[in-house]
């Protein structure tokens, strides 16, 4: 049975994988950021009862790590997990927000990514490594509006902001370690929501953002337009994918679009439109992102700023996201697994109407 390491086991995306491997009863070494008030494994533990109470626990392993620090900073006890058997390495963990400075993206995302393969490339000359499973974006395509194939990596296009460019770097490093001979996979999913099923999510950033500012009813225009293309897809849909993927050998040396594709990818006018009728509001108001940019902007941002400063703030990291979106070819995903996402029409309701109830993260809900 495989073993694996895990990073970013607390993350949105992190426990719903670490859930899947315990239910499969797969020893599994996650690592965690240590934090001056809590027990890693009393952290841990909690995150899985939050996740899926009746997973079982007996085949994790809690080791403190931070991903910056060399060899990912796991001690003596880690290692020797390491040391006892082949291991898959999941690297998982990030910093996922768009408006923090290059330098802290740097180090975080690239830095992190550099660690975790030095983990693996020390694991492979041991020839202990499963491989190598990286979770990227599909949104390393920065501001490319075509059609974005899988094998694509850095053909030209403009990160839009430090994030796309760290996840855009950290890429091209774990390229270079899969043309060193390492077996790699590379997953992209695109914007990840709640739990299709029950809309849960433990994470509220990205997409949630503005529309926690339309959930308030205090803000209701939207730089952006209504046609613009947006992929989603939910967080079950994501990590199960992956797990398929896991056990699919022919995905090694492949990426893979974890994203709603060509078939299933939706626009902001229908997010907005079933986002409304959850949350009872007045109709968005569109100003077109161009518009806004070149002539309303010197204007309306200092008078923002009075009223609405947060919004003013970090409005501005969303604006090339409500502008225009490639669309990401599935071609690699479909060719190899069964699953495919559900439509945002089938479920989009269930994910604003979990954010409504738990106030965005704020009000804890039962699992
Ligand atoms: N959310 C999305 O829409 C989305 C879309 C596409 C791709 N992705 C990718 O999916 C992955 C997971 O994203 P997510 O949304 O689940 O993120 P998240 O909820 O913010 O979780 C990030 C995870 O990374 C860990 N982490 C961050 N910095 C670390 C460090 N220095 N050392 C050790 N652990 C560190 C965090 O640990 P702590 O609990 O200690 O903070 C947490 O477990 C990322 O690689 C992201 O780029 C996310």
């Amino acid at each position: 049975m495989t073993r694996y390491l895990l990073t970013g086991a607390t993350g949105f995306l992190g426990r719903e994988l670490l859930v899947r491997l315990l239910e499969r009863r797969a020893d599994v070494l996650v690592t965690t950021r240590p934090r001056n008030d809590t027990d890693p494994v009393a952290r841990l533990t909690e995150v899985v009862r939050q996740t899926a109470p009746d997973a079982p626990l007996n085949t994790m392993t809690v080791a403190l790590g931070d991903v910056t620090q060399d060899g990912l900073g796991l001690d003596a006890d880690a290692r020797a997990w390491l040391d006892a058997g082949p291991v898959q390495v999941v690297h998982g963990a990030a910093e996922v927000r768009f408006d923090l400075p290059f330098a802290h993206m740097l180090e975080q995302n690239v830095g992190g990514t550099k660690q975790a393969l030095s983990v693996a490339r020390a694991l492979a000359e041991q020839g202990r490594l499963v491989r190598f499973d990286h979770v990227s974006t599909a949104y390393v395509a920065g501001d490319r509006e075509d059609v974005v194939s899988e094998d694509d990596v850095d053909v030209g296009q403009t990160p839009r902001n430090a994030y796309e460019r760290t996840k855009l770097m950290s890429e091209v490093e774990v390229g270079a370690a899969k043309a060193e001979g390492l077996p790699v996979t590379v997953h992209r999913p695109s914007i990840i929501v709640g739990d299709s099923r029950t809309g849960r999510a433990s994470s509220f950033k990205v997409l949630y953002w503005p529309m926690k500012v339309y959930a308030r009813g205090r803000f209701r225009t939207l730089f952006g337009r209504p046609d613009c293309l947006v992929d989603v897809v939910p967080v079950d849909y994501v990590a199960d994918a992956m797990m398929a993927l896991f056990d699919r050998e022919e995905a090694v040396g492949r990426t893979f679009h974890l994203a709603a594709g060509p078939e299933r990818q939706s626009t902001i006018a229908e997010l907005v439109v079933i986002a409304r009728e959850v949350f009872e509001r007045k109709p968005v108001r569109y100003i077109d992102p161009d518009l806004y940019m070149k002539w309303l902007r010197p204007v309306l941002k200092p008078l923002l700023m009075l009223v609405r400063p947060d919004v003013a703030r970090r409005g501005g990291v969303f604006l090339p996201y409500l502008r225009s979106n490639p669309t990401f070819s599935t071609a690699n995903t479909e060719s190899l697994i069964e699953l495919r996402p559900p439509k945002v029409a089938d479920y989009f309701d269930r994910i604003m109407r979990y954010a409504q109830e738990s106030d965005f993260g704020r009000v804890r809900l039962l699992p």
